[in-house]
């Protein structure tokens, strides 16, 4: 049954005209299996060329035909060893794929330093035939440009899945260590097939019984699925352990006793998994412990924990995301008041964690001001895969154009060009930061559905989050066409309709939802529908119209220097940008702007009819990405199509209640008509 199971690893039948072809170049297979890994490479090779060529090549110690696939490294192949392949600056996860000449014979090496290089070799070399590409002449050379590629996963040890709408968490706890779902299996397939090499267990609101013996030994059984795959484990540390399951009276991280704690129990978690990745931690924020509760600092929080785990190789990644109990003038601005201090003063083995705006994963928000800020703190990009403020499973939205706008803004830090994807790869601040750890995190959005995200789109943010963590620069509509190809049809009269509606559906949402840089408008709370007339409530900053400042004159919050000022914390160039309200990008003027209803937008329409137009515009994108899926049923299996057309039918509807009941609420405000041609609801 076509139920998405098996994601974008689905292998199936090349079309008969195109398949003697792609069988030239898989006549004999040469792959070792000393190792987990290269017997996990090589099944995964069998079995994806079984299922795209109707059989997997006959297995072979030597070059004997023309045509044969060669995997491995120069230790596990002698064959590889011999074509003395320039390997050098392919690190351990690096890989070439090359046309080749073996003993005269044609053939197609994949090769790499380390068997987990070999491995995403072979999940390349497989994603050329499922996206129908040629396979003569090839020169592929891949090096990831971040070394922490992780999934944060926000399970509790209950099943529930905070921000999660996949259906509960398939970590089965109950049944682990002695059952290990076939399930994990698959997961670390995926995630290696995209490069991802990290995950976090368990949510950041964390649970200090992850760290107890019993759990540890079902956290083992976990890592020792995803080795072969070359994927880590990390736990997320709840900062108050040593009291909760310590005994002791304290967790201020420069008590000794504290210290001498969580060396021990990094020591213990070492003997169960001894490649464990190390912590992640969210601390002092929406009411988590953490070293602030002891008047220490962020720096003294993560240090502690750094140099428990340093023994062992293990990393610190330290978040961010922090806002004080007291209601801010502007939450914005909190976390780079709180960290930018602390420049310098962390472990080599910390990464802060930032998330990739200020507020919360909103459908649109500006870069953070962190990136950019920290020269001497390797930064950790933090994106959300689930879509918590963006429709949950039902709304199609892809997330590619999102992550890509972040990573392409420019912090202007040094100049022209310092993008966000150049802080994190640790390349813009060389300087100050000599080989940094560098990596990306992404809230997942994985749970125990049978199409793992809740919805068969929503598997394509997954996918765009792992190319995107290996190559920040890759681009979005061509990771957007792969995943179509691999998951869906090759055929090009569904390629190019279904990346177009993944193409446009991120402007749709931002448009229906928070046009023009407005944010955090949906219901309290859930996050789901809209909301922009929350008021009241234990936090100014919990609220809608803390967000919106909407009053009968106009609307937005002032962040420039009439307001809170928040501009000053981007680099001198960018808050110039930002601040100017007539020279602010138009997609982020309410973000950073107060403005009056009549106030002349670029279109020449006052700020009230363009929003009317936005909202509009959402709702008929979504109108339009419905049609267009109606017109690919004849190329999609019914079940899948059925699921997709029933989602985009609630997307519809929804995308219209945001917009209406938005615009209703406004009117309440300002007390003025809706434009001539934007009629009400029948
Ligand atoms: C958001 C989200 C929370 C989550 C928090 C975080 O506020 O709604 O569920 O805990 O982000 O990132 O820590």
């Amino acid at each position: 049954a076509e139920d998405g199971y098996e994601l974008w690893l689905r292998y199936r039948p090349i079309e008969a005209a195109r398949a003697d072809g792609y069988r030239a170049f898989a006549t004999q297979l040469l792959a070792g299996a000393a190792t987990p890994t290269q017997a996990a490479t090589r099944e995964e090779l069998q079995r994806g060329l079984r299922g795209l060529l109707g059989a997997a090549p006959p297995l072979a110690e030597r070059v004997t035909r023309d045509g044969a696939l060669v995997v491995g490294t120069p230790a596990s192949s002698p064959t590889i060893a011999g074509l003395r392949l320039d390997t050098e600056g392919l690190g351990r996860e690096g890989y070439l794929i090359r046309s080749v000449v073996v003993d005269g014979r044609k053939a197609t090496v994949v090769a790499a330093n380390d068997d987990a290089g070999a491995l995403y070799g072979a999940f390349h070399f497989l994603r050329l035939l499922q996206t129908r590409q040629p396979l003569d002449r090839l020169d592929l050379r891949e090096v990831p440009r971040l070394k922490l590629r992780v999934l944060n996963h926000w399970d509790n040890l209950d099943r529930h899945v905070e921000r999660g709408y996949a259906g509960e968490s398939i970590w089965d706890w109950h049944k682990l260590p002695d059952w290990r779902d076939p399930r994990y299996v698959d997961y670390a397939r995926a995630n290696a097939s995209i490069g991802i090499n990290g995950t976090v267990l368990n949510n950041v609101n964390s649970n200090a019984l992850i760290l107890t013996p019993m759990y540890l030994e079902k956290v083992k059984a976990l890592a020792d699925v995803f080795r072969p795959y070359g994927i880590r484990v990390y736990l997320s540390a709840r900062f108050s352990a040593p009291r909760e399951i310590g005994g002791l009276g304290t967790a201020d991280p420069l008590d000794p006793r504290v210290r001498a704690w969580w060396k021990a129990k990094a020591d213990e978690i070492y003997r169960h998994v001894p490649d464990f990745g190390g912590f992640l931690v969210k601390a002092n924020s929406e009411g988590q412990p953490g070293p602030q509760d002891y008047g220490r600092s962020h720096a003294d929080g993560a240090n502690m924990l750094a140099d428990a785990v340093a023994p062992h190789g293990g990393v610190v990644m330290w978040r961010a995301f922090v806002y004080s109990h007291e209601t801010p003038d502007d939450r914005a601005k909190q976390a780079y008041a709180e960290f930018v201090p602390l420049d310098g003063r962390f472990r080599p083995n910390v990464m802060v964690q930032v998330k990739n705006g200020a507020i919360d994963f909103q459908p649109r928000e500006p870069f953070h001001p962190l990136f950019g800020a920290m020269p001497k703190t390797p930064l950790m990009m933090e994106f959300q895969i689930t879509k918590e403020y963006l429709g949950f499973a039902t709304h199609l939205v892809y997330l590619g154009p999102l992550f890509e706008e972040t990573l392409r803004a420019d912090t202007k830090a040094k100049g022209e060009g310092s993008t966000v994807a150049r802080v994190i790869d640790g390349s813009l601040h060389a300087d100050t930061l000599q080989d940094p750890l560098t990596g990306m995190a992404g809230v997942a959005n994985i749970g125990a559905d049978r199409n793992w995200s809740g919805s068969h789109f929503d598997q394509a943010n997954w996918y765009a989050y792992g190319r995107l963590a290996w190559n920040p620069d890759a681009s979005s509509k061509a990771i957007a066409e792969d995943w179509v190809r691999m998951t869906f049809s090759n055929d090009p009269r569904f390629v190019a309709p279904a990346v177009g509606m993944m193409v446009a559906s991120r402007e749709a949402v931002v448009d229906y939802m928070t046009p023009l840089g407005l944010h955090h408008l949906m219901g309290r709370g859930h996050h789901y529908g809209p909301g922009p007339w929350v008021d009241g409530g234990p936090r100014a900053d919990w609220t809608s119209v803390y967000y919106h400042r909407a009053t009968r004159e106009g609307i937005g919050f002032d962040r420039s220097a009439s307001g809170s000022n928040a501009v000053a914390q981007y680099a001198p160039a960018v808050a110039a940008e930002f601040g100017d309200i007539a020279r602010v990008p138009e997609p982020f003027l309410l973000w950073f702007h107060h403005v009056p209803w009549d106030h002349r937008m670029r279109s020449g329409r006052t700020l009230w009819h363009e929003l009317v137009h936005r909202y509009t515009r959402g709702v008929d994108e979504v109108k339009k990405m419905r049609a267009a899926w109606d017109g690919l049923a004849p190329y999609v299996d019914a079940e899948r199509h059925r699921q997709v057309a029933a989602f985009l039918a609630i997307q519809e509807k929804e995308a219209q209640w945001w917009r209406d009941a938005s615009l209703a609420y406004w009117q309440s405000l300002n007390g003025r008509a809706l434009p001539p041609g934007y009629a009400p609801p029948p």
